[in-house]
């Protein structure tokens, strides 16, 4: 095992190749897809999400909260993702969704999610425990992608492929101790474009939780009908620091140049990797890394997350009280 846990995902995505999916599908004829998370879950969502919103024939959403679309029905296919498989949010809209007909499959390393799936025979895949669920990137990508598969969604032809760019990790090390000392004591402002667009969640949740930092994050090209005219008036830019997600792109190259002018401070961050999902991967772990340096650096834990262990313990304190609920 290596010291940072992030330096392990390419031997934890291997193994992961070995989930079976588990349980039975009770139709393959749905007409809309949901996937739903939260958290280090919920940006799995995010990321196949992204893939299928240019590849998929039927319409694709992300439910991050209690209650599933009004549309869902016995043409719907909705996967629930919880690492822990205990998360409220997760479980309601699975449970609304059963109610509703919908064909339902899940991800979880065990909790009321994976109990739910095993006494009704659902699909379901259970991956290895004992991690946080944000350092469980891989394995529950690769899980989700495997039940999808079940269901004729294809959202990466070669898993092992898509993989490979993790082995880049002295790379990433490298890069990663350059971005911690680029943004430390910083407010980052993340700029993508819309296929990035898990990455540059990804690291600002990870600036959340492994580094205890507030981070913004900005599309393009919607950064360019809003965002941009923050920046007109002279602003003290002193703590804030742009992470330009960078791609082939001459918006992001504008954002890019359009920042530099107005002073602050930038750093282009290159992906390793083909393809959206390898690329989401590599710069996830890239993020993993530098948010644990960060965390370093601040003298703080990066395994602790105290404030969602408090809202936790508030959610199941009002269970029952409120009708979001399960
Ligand atoms: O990374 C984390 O620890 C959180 O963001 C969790 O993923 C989030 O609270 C949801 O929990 P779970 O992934 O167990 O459903």
């Amino acid at each position: 095992m290596y010291r940072n846990p992030y330096l392990s995902w390419y031997e934890l995505a291997l193994k992961s190749l070995n989930y079976s999916v588990l349980g039975k599908a009770r139709t393959k004829d749905f007409k809309k897809v949901v996937l739903t998370g939260m958290g280090g879950s919920g940006i799995i969502c995010d990321a196949i999400y992204t893939v299928l919103f240019s590849n998929s024939e039927v319409p694709v959403s992300v439910v991050k909260g209690f209650q599933p679309p009004k549309w869902v029905d016995s043409e719907t296919l909705v996967c629930g993702i919880s690492y822990s498989g205990n998360t409220v949010e997760t479980i309601s809209v699975v449970l609304k969704s059963m109610e509703l007909g919908a064909e339902v499959c899940a991800v979880a390393s065990g909790g009321k999610l994976l109990e739910i799936a095993r006494s009704k025979n659902l699909p379901h895949v259970i991956v290895d425990g004992g991690l946080l669920p944000r350092v469980a990137f891989p394995q529950l990508l690769i899980a989700t992608i495997k039940i999808l598969d079940v269901y004729g969604i294809k959202v990466c032809d070669n898993l092992g492929e898509i993989i490979d760019v993790l082995k880049e990790r002295s790379i990433a090390d490298y890069i990663s101790k350059e971005l911690a000392d680029f943004l430390k004591e910083s407010l980052p402002v993340i700029i993508s474009n819309n296929e990035m667009y898990p990455l540059a969640l990804r690291f600002k949740d990870e600036l959340n939780e492994n580094a205890k930092m507030i981070a913004k994050v900005e599309v393009i090209p919607e950064w360019a009908h809003n965002d941009i005219v923050g920046w007109e008036l002279p602003i003290n830019l002193e703590v804030l620091r742009a992470l330009i997600i960078w791609s082939d792109d001459p918006i992001i190259e504008f954002a890019s140049n359009y920042l530099r002018e107005v002073g602050v401070k930038t750093y282009i961050f290159k992906l390793l990797g083909y393809g959206v999902l390898s690329k989401v991967l590599y710069g996830s772990l890239v993020a993993g890394l530098t948010t644990t340096y960060l965390a370093e650096l601040r003298g703080i834990k990066a395994d602790e997350t105290k404030s969602i262990d408090e809202y936790k313990k508030f959610l199941s304190s009002i269970k029952g009280r409120f009708k979001v609920f399960y």
